[in-house]
C-alpha cells in the first residue's frame, strides 16, 4: 500500500501538491505519478529479471495506455502486450521498439494481423486454429517470419470476480489442455514455414492476492511442455506467465509483493522441470493493473451534496462511472481522500455518486470523510489500471485528461477532450 504525503493538510503526490494542481488543470482528471511507476519497473528487474537469467516481462498497456506511457516502459526497459490494433498503433506512434511487443487478442482482425507482421511484432500470441491458418498466410504473403506462443487455457479458476477470471476452461480465450486439441495445433504449425512457434502462454485472472491459480497453471504447463516434446519433439523455449498481480484498493486488500509470484512461479516451474527432465523455457510475465494501478488517481470537484434524512448522505462529483465503470461494472470498491482537508478527523460519512443519469453512478457506498462542502477536492485512489482504458462519453461527458506527477514537477500528457473532440468523427 502507498501511504499518502501530506503537507499542510493538503495531499502531495510526488511532491506536488494535489488541490494546486486541481486549481491549476480543472477538475476531473487521473493524475499519475511516474515515480511510482518507475518503482514498480525497478521492482520487476530488481526481484524478478536480475534475479532469474532469460526472464522477460511486459506491461499489460490495456491497464492504461497512452503515448508517454509507452515511452515510460520503453525506457524502463521493458516490453509492452497489446491487444488490437488501436494499442499497437500507439506503441507504434510512441516509438516502442516492435521486438518488445507481444500481440494477444481471441479475434484478431486481417487488419490487425497484417499490422503485426507489417511491424514484425515480437510475439504474437495465437488464440485459435483461425488465427493461425491466417497469420501463416499474411506472413508468407509480406515474406516474413513470424514468432508465436500459443495461447492455452490453462482449465484453473481464479478466486476473482468472474468478469475478470480468464483462465477456467469455459474460457472464450486460448486453446484447451486436452490431447486431441493441441495435438492438432502442433501438427499445423510445424508445417507452416513462415511461424516459429517458441512456445506457450497462459493469464488465469486479474487482481489476485493468492498464487495458487498460477502455481496450479504452471503444473499444467509442465504436463503439456513435456506432452509435446514426447508426441512432437518440441522444445518449449518460453513460458509466458500473464499479469494478475493484485493492487491496493481498500483495507480489504493485503497485497502480496511481486516476488510471492514470480518466485513461486520459478520455484514450481523449476521442480516441474526437474522431475520431468525439461529444460527450464525462459518465463515472461505481463502485470497491468500491478504497475500502473496504485499510481493513479483521479481528482474531482465535489458540487451536490446532498442529506436524505436518516438514510444516507449523497456527495456528487463532476465525472462518475463514464471514466470510471468499475463501482458499476465488477462492484469494485474505492477509498479516496478530501484532498485539502486532510488533517481533519474523518466524522461524517458520505456517499459519492457520479453526475451521471442513472442510480447506480455510484463511486464509493458510505466513505468516511471530514465535513464536505461544494468545492472540495476528491482523491480516488488507486485509479491508474482500467479507468482511462475503459472510460466512455457515456451521458456525452467528455473524458478527462491524464496529468504526469514527477519529482515535484507536473505536466498533462493527454489533454482533456472538449465537447468538439466528441463529435470530430461525426458526419
Ligand atoms: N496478460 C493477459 C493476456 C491479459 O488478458 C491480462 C488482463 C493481463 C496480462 C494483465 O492483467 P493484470 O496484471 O492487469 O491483472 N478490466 C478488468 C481487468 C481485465 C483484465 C484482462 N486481462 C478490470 O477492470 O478489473
Amino acid at each position: 500500500m502507498v501511504k499518502l504525503q501530506t503537507h499542510q493538510g493538503h495531499l502531495q503526490v510526488a511532491g506536488c501538491d494535489v488541490p494546486e494542481l486541481a486549481a491549476k488543470y480543472g477538475t476531473p482528471f487521473y493524475l499519475v505519478n511516474q515515480n511510482l511507476i518507475e518503482d514498480r519497473c525497478k521492482e520487476i528487474h530488481a526481484d524478478f529479471l536480475a534475479k532469474y537469467p532469460g526472464s522477460r516481462a511486459a506491461y499489460a498497456s490495456k491497464a492504461f495506455l497512452c503515448l508517454e506511457m509507452c515511452r515510460i516502459i520503453a525506457q524502463q526497459g521493458l516490453g509492452l502486450d497489446v491487444v488490437s490494433g488501436g494499442e499497437l498503433f500507439t506503441a507504434v506512434q510512441a516509438g516502442f521498439p516492435m521486438e518488445r511487443v507481444i500481440f494477444h487478442g481471441n479475434n484478431k482482425t486481417d487488419q490487425e494481423i497484417a499490422m503485426a507482421v507489417d511491424h514484425q511484432v515480437g510475439r504474437v500470441v495465437v488464440d485459435n486454429m483461425y488465427e493461425l491458418e491466417r497469420l501463416q498466410a499474411e506472413a508468407g504473403r509480406q515474406d516474413r517470419k513470424m514468432d508465436i506462443l500459443f495461447r492455452i487455457t490453462p482449465g484453473v479458476d481464479s478466486h476473482t470476480h468472474k468478469f475478470i477470471s480468464t483462465g477456467q476452461l469455459d474460457s472464450k480465450f486460448g486453446i484447451p489442455t486436452d490431447p486431441e486439441h493441441l495435438r492438432d495445433y502442433m501438427d499445423k504449425v510445424m508445417t507452416m514455414t513462415n511461424l516459429r512457434l517458441l512456445g506457450f502462454h497462459f493469464h488465469v485472472g486479474s487482481q489476485l492476492h493468492a498464487n495458487d491459480s498460477h502455481l496450479k497453471a504452471v503444473e499444467i504447463l509442465a504436463g503439456i511442455i513435456q506432452r509435446v516434446k514426447e508426441e512432437h519433439g518440441f522444445i518449449t523455449e518460453e513460458l509466458n506467465v500473464g499479469g494478475g498481480y493484485g493492487i491496493y484498493y481498500t483495507d480489504e486488500d493485503e497485497p502480496e509483493p511481486l516476488s510471492y509470484f514470480t518466485d513461486g512461479i520459478m520455484e514450481t516451474l523449476h521442480k516441474e522441470c526437474a522431475s520431468r527432465g525439461l529444460n527450464v523455457p525462459a518465463v515472461t510475465i505481463e502485470p497491468g493493473r500491478w504497475v500502473i494501478g496504485e499510481a493513479g488517481m483521479t481528482i474531482y470537484t465535489i458540487g451536490s451534496i446532498k442529506e436524505v434524512p436518516g438514510i444516507r448522505t449523497y456527495a456528487a462529483v463532476d465525472g462518475g462511472m463514464p471514466d470510471n465503470p468499475r463501482p458499476s461494472l465488477y462492484d469494485a470498491k474505492y477509498d479516496a481522500v478530501i484532498a485539502n482537508k486532510m488533517d481533519a478527523p474523518r466524522d461524517a460519512v458520505a456517499t459519492i455518486a457520479g453526475k451521471c443519469c442513472e442510480s447506480g453512478d455510484i463511486l464509493i457506498w458510505d466513505l468516511p470523510v471530514p465535513q464536505l462542502a461544494p468545492g472540495d477536492t476528491l482523491a480516488v485512489r488507486s485509479t491508474g489500471a482500467y479507468n482511462f482504458a475503459m472510460a466512455s462519453n457515456y451521458n456525452r461527458l467528455p473524458r478527462p485528461g491524464v496529468v504526469m506527477v514527477k519529482n515535484g514537477l507536473d505536466r498533462l500528457v493527454v489533454r482533456p477532450q472538449s465537447y468538439q473532440d466528441m463529435l470530430s468523427t461525426e458526419i
